[in-house]
């Protein structure tokens, strides 16, 4: 049974961070192969993980829909998506990376979604852990592109704002009835203690919270310098933060 992650949170507090981190994190420590699935249309977690990603689930889809290609003789169009689809997937070192890219254009994708839904879910049991990085705003997980979540990390920023929208994600999550099994929230960018007014704002949120990870520096400078997220060193600050929470999410 593979375990699945989705990592969602507003805009900019650090989603694509915390998941390379915690596949950083599976890499290390033999939980692998690692499917990472990158489901924001602004794909940015091949690059944090050092991989390239051309080809994208969005463009695949296109393809076909467009029937721009050419169906190999005697080849069923179910078998041919598939290939089409297989061809999307970046083999790196314990880990593939699937990059989901843009959402459908307007049209009846309904053959192609159920399809690509199922080949989702029967590609998703190779791995033992799956983690999906979304974009802000939940869209694939309200298209449902993206399979129910074992568990559903919410990352916020140290502010009332960012729990609040912590707070809207879990709602979301609960109206599109999505099965989750465990929410947790993970403040990024916090100080050393919380305010205690941050905290009654975690608590009013209703989403427990697994801890926090610090500003680290590190960080912004392996992005400068094109280095990816998974070679920061041991003892680099985000890195022992995640590090800690991983060990609590993978027992
Ligand atoms: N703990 C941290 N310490 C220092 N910088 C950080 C930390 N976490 C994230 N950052 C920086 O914050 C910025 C936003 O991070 P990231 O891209 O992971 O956010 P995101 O939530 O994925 O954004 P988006 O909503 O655009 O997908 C990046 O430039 C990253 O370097
Ligand atoms: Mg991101």
């Amino acid at each position: 049974m593979s375990k699945i992650v989705a990592v969602a949170g507003k805009g900019g507090t650090g989603k694509t961070t915390v998941a390379s981190l915690l596949i950083r994190y599976l890499q290390n420590s033999g939980k692998t192969p690692v499917l990472a699935v990158d489901a924001d249309p602004d794909a940015n977690l091949a690059e944090m993980l050092g991989m390239k990603a051309e080809k994208t689930i969005g463009g695949a889809r296109e393809d076909f829909f467009a029937s721009k290609l050419e169906l190999p003789a005697g080849m069923p169009k179910e078998a041919y998506l598939e290939v089409k689809l297989h061809e999307v997937i970046v083999e790196g070192k314990h880990i593939d990376l699937l990059v989901m890219g843009r959402p459908e254009g307007s049209g009846c994708y309904c053959y192609i979604n159920n399809a690509l839904r199922k080949y989702l879910e029967v590609l998703a049991k190779n791995y033992p852990y799956v983690i999906i990085d979304n974009e802000a705003g939940l869209e694939h997980l309200s298209r449902r592109t993206t399979q129910d979540v074992d568990i559903l990390l919410i990352v916020s920023d140290y502010s009332s704002n960012g729990v609040r929208a912590a707070k809207r994600i879990k709602e979301l999550a609960e109206e599109l009835k999505l099965r989750v099994g465990k929410q947790y929230l993970m403040v990024n960018g916090a100080p050393e203690s919380l305010s205690a007014h941050f905290t009654e704002e975690v608590e009013k949120a209703g989403v427990p919270m697994l801890g926090s990870v610090p500003q680290d520096d590190l960080i912004p400078r392996f992005e400068i310098e094109e280095k990816p997220l998974t070679s920061l060193p041991d003892n680099s600050a985000a890195v022992v933060a995640v590090q800690q929470m991983a060990q609590k999410l993978f027992t």
